[in-house]
């Protein structure tokens, strides 16, 4: 009766799941060689005692940003090992959006007793530089997706980080690459953070074309699934569906999916049927039912769209949560829970998400979980976003 289940880690297909996770690393990054000599000029002179380096690394959802960061900060550490201590501290601005947030998460970063509350930020800078110094070590601070911090904060952050040697006797404390997806990060910026961060240090990432995207989705197969099991034709049609977007994740998602589609009926192989993108579904979404929705529903579905790039589904509690987040974000009042629950309802109509009950018994009755079949969720995001940023 339950023979369904016989297919649980069957691994007809695959063999190790980690690396279609997307925090996976991969050893190597597919083409952007190009991007990581660019980067690495733009740190030659890291090696020497007392300097420091700036970026920015700009690019559109997917293109490999976030990666590209990590696979850096990894290599120039090994890199300089013996010769000049390199402390990596990865700070994502969505989940951090305050300067003091940032902070921090530096200090802890560098010391996990940093205590919670009742430093100035000045202070906190300070004890940051005292550590990094008496440790000798440099530290390599990248803030990701730091549009959020700078729109819903301010850049007072970034200038004082910049300026952390100032008038001190030694120099080369800290490094700072900043990530955005907003091609016009520059224009928040006063013309002193500009002329520090420098006008040729900046990196921009383009969409990434089929054949790439390809070779992204063959990396993860190789490592992933047995050898031979999903074909060469498979990994072109993931390459050529995600190039719509040239959005790496959506690579990944889709081979994912074809994975456990050819696993669901028992086959050892994944064939080009398998994959069924939802850029195609996306196709079939007209742009204009989200443009025709409320602010407030734009919101909610921003919110859960958030969360679902990541993952499966989410619950109808996290889903308010992560709302009332993207209303802070965008400096607007939250509406309480039962107009949240209408614009969920209206969403579902709509077909943009699906929700199925959670067991009753797990509490309040009313929670449900939410899924997006029918579209792509980084597709609305960046669609949604983009409207609200345009403001
Ligand atoms: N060149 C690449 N080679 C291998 N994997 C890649 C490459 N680029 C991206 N990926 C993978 O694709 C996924 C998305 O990449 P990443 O998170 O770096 O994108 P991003 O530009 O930071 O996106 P976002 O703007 O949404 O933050 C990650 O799992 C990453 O490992
Ligand atoms: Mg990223």
């Amino acid at each position: 009766m339950a023979g369904y289940l016989d297919r649980i880690g069957a691994g007809k297909v695959l063999i190790d799941k980690s690396p279609l996770s997307y925090d996976w690393i991969p050893p190597e990054l597919v083409g952007r060689d190009e991007e990581l000599s660019d980067i690495a000029s733009i740190f030659s002179r890291i090696e020497n005692h007392g300097t420091s380096c700036q970026a920015v690394i700009l690019g559109p959802v997917g293109a490999g940003k976030t990666v590209l960061t990590q696979r850096f900060g990894n290599d120039i550490q090994r890199h300089l090992e013996g010769r000049r201590k390199i402390v990596v501290t990865h700070v994502n601005c969505r989940n951090h959006p305050t300067g003091s947030q940032v902070l921090q998460q530096i200090a802890l970063s560098l010391d996990s007793r940093h205590p919670e509350r009742g430093f100035s930020s000045g202070e906190i800078i300070q004890s940051i530089r005292r550590n990094l110094q008496a440790h000798e070590k440099h530290l390599l601070l990248i803030l990701d997706e730091v549009d959020v911090l700078v729109r819903r904060d301010s850049s007072d952050l970034i200038y004082k980080l910049l300026r952390i040697d100032e008038g001190q006797d030694k120099s080369g404390s800290l490094s700072i690459i900043l990530v955005s997806q907003d091609a016009a990060l520059m224009k928040y910026f006063e013309p002193a953070i500009i002329s520090r961060l420098g006008h040729s240090n900046i990196l921009k990432l383009q969409p990434y074309g089929s054949r790439t995207l390809t070779m992204i989705a063959e990396q993860r197969a190789e490592v992933a699934c047995k050898s031979g099991s999903v074909s060469k034709k498979t990994l072109k049609k993931i390459g050529e569906f995600a190039a719509e977007v040239g959005d790496a994740r959506m690579a990944i998602e889709l081979l994912d999916a074809a994975i456990r589609r050819a696993e669901k009926e028992g086959r050892g192989e994944v064939l080009p049927d398998d994959v069924q993108p939802s850029t195609l579904r996306n196709a079939s979404l007209e742009p204009a039912q989200v443009d025709n929705l409320s602010k407030h529903q734009k919101l909610v579905l921003l919110g859960i769209c958030r969360r679902l790039k990541k993952a499966e589904e989410i619950s109808s509690g996290d889903a308010q949560k992560l709302y009332q987040l993207v209303c802070e974000e965008f400096g607007v009042k939250a509406r309480g829970y039962t107009t949240f629950w209408k614009h969920l309802k209206a969403l579902e109509i709509e077909g943009l998400i699906e929700s199925r009950s959670a067991n009753a018994s797990e509490g309040r009755g009313r929670t449900q979980h939410i899924t997006m079949t029918n579209t792509s969720p980084a597709t609305l995001e960046s669609r949604i976003e983009k409207e609200f940023l345009r403001g």
